[in-house]
């Protein structure tokens, strides 16, 4: 079984949560296939939204996303089957600077332009790919919608987090049933 997995957040997380299931993980530096001690179990180490078109075109079997990533791609209308899990949790919030200008327009700057559009149908965005909390040093926008874990960049960057948007879980997924299933076997078994 091969499971397309995002590297960094993601994967430093699962990767704590199968060694404390006693899994052991064969990494070598610079290589992207993680053999595990699960027999025929491997992990393939991809960018993010890839996992979801690697398992969509049969390349993975099962893949892992946060749910951020399947929000804003809207995953979940696709025919595909997902159980979520609980080894890491964050939050999207609503961010700002500390100090806004009056003039300003209302402009938002984030990854997650779908995920902001539906909630916030007036704000003009400003598509980043990541590290939106620049946006007090680059004065691009007043505000930000990103992912909040510990804070520490929010208060490094002085920025304020004004509300969550929405939680988020890592998911696993997959086009079949039982290959989500045999997964939470090899793992809880
Ligand atoms: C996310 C997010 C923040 C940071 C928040 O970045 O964009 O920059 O984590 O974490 P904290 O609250 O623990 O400080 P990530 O590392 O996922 O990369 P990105 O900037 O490319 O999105």
């Amino acid at each position: 079984m091969i499971i397309a997995v995002p590297k960094g957040r993601i994967y430093e997380r699962f990767r704590r949560f199968l060694i404390m299931h006693n899994i052991y993980l064969y990494e070598r530096d610079r290589t992207y296939m993680v053999y595990t001690s699960i027999k025929n179990m491997k992990i393939a180490l991809v960018k993010s939204i890839d996992s979801y078109y690697l398992v969509n075109q049969g390349k993975a079997d099962i893949g892992i996303l946060g749910s951020d990533i399947l929000s804003e791609y809207m995953i979940f209308s696709k025919p595909i089957h997902f159980r979520t899990l609980w080894f890491f949790q964050c939050g999207m919030f609503f961010i700002r600077k500390r100090v806004l200008r009056k003039s300003r327009r209302f402009t938002i700057a984030t990854k997650y332009k779908n995920t902001v559009e539906r909630h916030l149908i007036n704000a003009r965005v400003y598509k980043m790919r990541g590290s939106c909390e620049i946006i007090n040093d680059l004065n691009i926008a007043d505000y930000a919608v990103d992912i909040v874990e510990t804070g520490k960049t929010l208060q490094a960057n002085n920025l304020l987090g004004l509300n969550k948007i929405m939680d988020i879980r890592p998911v696993v997924f997959g086009k079949h049933r039982d290959l989500i299933d045999k997964f939470y076997r090899n793992i809880f078994a």
